[in-house]
């Protein structure tokens, strides 16, 4: 389902094509940065086997940010600062359920978009400095996959013990879609070969995340009425605004015994049940 550039390069000796490379680096970077913060995952883990892929994706994401830096050194550039639609949608929460969907599934899914589809295809393979940073840029992809699977995976578990996020999920993946093409708006306008596809490019995002969500279980088939969507959007937006002020509860000491496999102790004793309201 990637976007064909059509063989479209950026030269990387041009000093407005570096500014455009420069921006997109910088917001992986800052995305990166704050894929670190998986750890907040880890500390509101369910099961072990969420707990032992947390600390794999910190180790993995430290891993990458790393990787990044020494991309904008072999390319002689220097970061800068987040977008703040991307500063936006990497936002932090404690409500697990949402971390899970918009970190984990749609945000990390949309990360890969632009890594595999966006960077592997426009860098120049011409370009002596590219072949190694593609090299780094395909084993992070190889990551990212593994992270979107683990997302998808875990949203799946959510709905199916608290369907009612289904509503609230399909609002923030049409918020998501309406926000996100804003980030291309410093774009507009300009006659480049490689920037003329950012329409079909940010269209392919939205139908990759459209069929992701149907997969998932949370976008219905038909596109609903505005009404519909306006009613999601709105629930959609509460739950992350009142996400903002939840508390994060640990889970581990809870459900250790029974995780290990000790008999007589139960994952049920719970004192905070799966997927309730923040
Ligand atoms: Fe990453
Ligand atoms: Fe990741």
């Amino acid at each position: 389902m990637s976007y064909d550039f059509g063989g479209d390069t950026f030269d990387l000796d041009n000093p407005e094509d570096r500014a455009t490379v420069r921006f997109v680096l910088s917001q992986a970077l800052y995305g990166e940065a704050t894929g670190v913060y998986c750890g907040k995952s880890l500390y509101a883990a369910r099961s072990l086997e969420a707990a032992k892929f947390y600390v794999r994706q910190a180790h993995q994401e430290l891993n990458h940010l790393q990787l990044f830096a020494e991309i904008f050194r072999e390319l002689g550039m220097q970061p800068e600062p987040g977008h703040w639609v991307i500063r936006l949608l990497s936002a932090h929460n404690n409500y697990y359920p949402l971390k899970v969907l918009m970190e984990h599934a749609l945000g990390e899914g949309m990360v890969l978009d632009i890594f595999r589809d966006v960077l592997l295809q426009t860098l120049p393979d011409s370009d002596p400095r590219v072949p190694v940073i593609k090299k780094k840029l395909r084993a992070v992809c190889r990551e990212e996959e593994e992270h979107v699977a683990w997302g998808e995976k875990e949203t799946r578990r959510i709905l199916a013990e608290s369907p009612w996020l289904k509503t609230p999920f399909y609002g923030l993946l049409e918020l998501q879609l309406l926000v996100a093409p804003l980030v291309a708006r410093a774009f507009e306008g300009r006659e480049h070969r490689v920037l003329r596809h950012l329409p079909g490019f940010i269209a392919s995002i939205k139908t990759r995340m459209w069929a992701q969500g149907q997969a998932l279980g949370f976008v219905p088939a038909e596109r609903p009425g505005l009404p519909f969507r306006l009613w999601a959007m709105l629930w959609g937006a509460a739950l992350f605004v009142r996400s903002q002020f939840a508390r994060s509860s640990s889970k581990l000491e809870h459900i250790y015994l029974g995780e290990l496999g000790f008999t007589g102790a139960s994952a049920t004793n719970l004192t905070t049940p799966a997927g309730s309201a923040p």
